[in-house]
């Protein structure tokens, strides 16, 4: 086994998954914002150090997805971050998509940048103490109209470019293609959208060469859209979310993870938990956990409100939320 392979195998750990912490100083703003926190470079790396500074996160996380920014900052310990996780046995990994802007010719829906200095920066994060990276792109659904099959193509075309360089810098790549959540849509449409997503994305990886064996896939579950008034089983998204990643991701991969996508922590929660269940009971091919940003955050960041003494009830909050989604792996 590679190095790649091991380093993208120990992000499975059993019992363990990630925290994506890698909002971009827009996101983190308007994140902060959303909870009436001050806003600003000090508050963002305060942020950080509420979630990474709780003791005995590693033994929910394998693996943090920082923003590069993170990367260079120390926390009240006075350690930079990827070295204090690091020394936790977490794998600090990095965001590497600059994000994303209206296609020119279908201007509903995304396209992510960031491919042109991106070997450059592979090497500072890097040195830097990353392990790993994140490149995010969106698809989004409306009726039968979106996704178009020139937004899924061009951004399968742009994480297969992302994962040929990420490997090539000695970096293990994680590609999230995001089906979103938000819309009226049926749990059917999902299903079929992310099929036709993957089987795009995995086709694309084949024609760039990448190696599959290293690679982890970032999905959204299959879900009822958000505005649908449908509340779907956790039962009925395992076993669409299932079928869906049967039927288009090859065994080989090192892995897949799951996103929240703005579903509550007790939803991500109890979703994750059956799809864990399900997948025990029929033997599939890749380990599975989870890659939260908002279910895992969300009930600390309201207690927090920006204030040191609110830190350790919000530490604890966060434990307690880690401690249920570990237990869902089973
Ligand atoms: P959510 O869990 O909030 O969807 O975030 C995951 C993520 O990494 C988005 O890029």
């Amino acid at each position: 086994m590679n190095d790649l392979v091991a380093t993208a195998r120990s992000l499975f750990a059993p019992g363990k998954g990630l925290l994506a912490a890698d909002e971009s100083v827009h996101t983190a703003t308007v994140r902060l914002a959303s909870y009436g926190i001050a806003t600003g470079a000090e508050m963002r790396r305060q942020y950080r150090d509420l979630f990474f500074g709780a003791d005995g996160i590693e033994r929910y996380l394998s693996g943090i997805i920082l923003f590069s920014e993170t990367l260079l900052e120390k926390g009240n310990d006075g350690k930079l971050f990827p070295a204090s996780l690091a020394e936790r046995g977490i794998i600090p990994g990095v965001k590497v998509d600059g994000g994303t802007e209206p296609m020119s010719a279908s201007s509903a829906e995304l396209i992510t940048q960031g491919l042109l200095d991106l070997p450059e920066r592979l090497a500072l994060y890097r040195k830097q103490g990353a392990a790993f990276t994140k490149w995010r792109a969106v698809i989004r659904i409306d009726g039968d109209q979106l996704p178009t099959a020139m937004a899924i193509h061009e951004n399968a075309k742009r994480l297969a470019s992302y994962a040929k360089e990420v490997q090539s810098a000695g970096l293990v790549p994680i590609l999230e293609p995001e089906v979103l959540y938000e819309g009226k849509h049926s749990r059917a449409r999902a299903r079929a959208v992310l099929v036709e997503t993957l089987g795009t994305l995995f086709s694309m990886l084949d024609e760039h060469s990448v190696d599959r064996a290293s690679i982890i896939l970032k999905t959204s579950m299959v879900l009822s859209g958000k505005e649908s008034g449908k509340k779907d089983t956790p039962e009925e998204v395992a076993k669409d979310t299932l079928d869906a990643l049967r039927e288009s991701v090859p065994s080989q991969i090192a892995g897949i993870v799951f996103l929240s996508g703005g579903q509550t922590p007790d939803q991500a929660t109890e979703n994750l938990a059956a799809i864990a269940k399900l997948a025990k009971e029929g033997t599939t091919p890749w380990p599975l956990t989870f890659s939260y940003a908002r279910a895992i955050q969300e009930e600390a960041l309201a207690l927090w409100k920006g204030e040191e003494a609110n830190v350790p009830a919000a530490r604890a909050a966060f434990l307690s939320r880690l401690e249920k989604v570990s237990a869902a792996l089973g």
